[in-house]
């Protein structure tokens, strides 16, 4: 299964090198694709075909994932919660929608939960700060969050039923 998905990564990296021509914006692509595949993180041999297929070292793949926070090289969990910790968000509720997320995950920011299914972190802006306060779960956005919304949200993503 692994081995299929990074054949599947391979063929989609030589995709991005028809499109791309800047190094850097083909590597940050195959991260992307990598974690979109290997459930938000970028295993070891994840890194390694992308190294291998854009002809760069297995160090400057690492050195650009652990750069951005939106990559990471740690197993998460299924579903990627992003909460927005900048001010404006903050402001409006921010600390009480934190506090009912960490609840209900039974987790901190940087951990995932023991089903593997949530992996909870924070995030900069979003840029929707009217809408705050804001959070992304995989590529989805959620904005005017409330305390009371929260939990109906999370369940969308249990038991695949997103
Ligand atoms: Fe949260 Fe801008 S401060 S989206």
């Amino acid at each position: 299964m692994e081995m299929e998905k990074v054949e599947i990564l391979r063929s989609r990296i030589k995709e991005v090198k028809t499109q791309q021509v800047e190094k850097g914006d083909m590597i940050l692509s195959s991260l992307h694709l990598a974690q979109e595949l290997f459930e938000n993180s970028i295993p070891l041999e994840a890194a390694e075909a992308i190294a291998e297929e854009l002809d760069v070292k297995i160090e400057r793949i690492y050195e650009l994932a652990t750069f951005y926070s939106m990559y990471s090289t740690k197993p998460r969990g299924k579903h990627l919660i992003r909460l927005c910790e900048s001010l404006p968000c903050h402001v409006v509720e921010g600390p009480q929608i934190e506090k009912k997320l960490k609840d209900i995950l039974k987790i901190d920011f940087g951990q995932t939960t023991r089903d593997g299914l949530f992996t909870l972190e924070q995030t900069s802006c979003l840029g929707i700060c009217g809408v705050g306060p804001v959070m992304m779960i995989d590529g989805d956005t959620y904005g005017n969050l409330t305390v009371e919304s929260i939990e109906g949200i999370i369940e969308k993503y249990r038991g695949d039923r997103k």
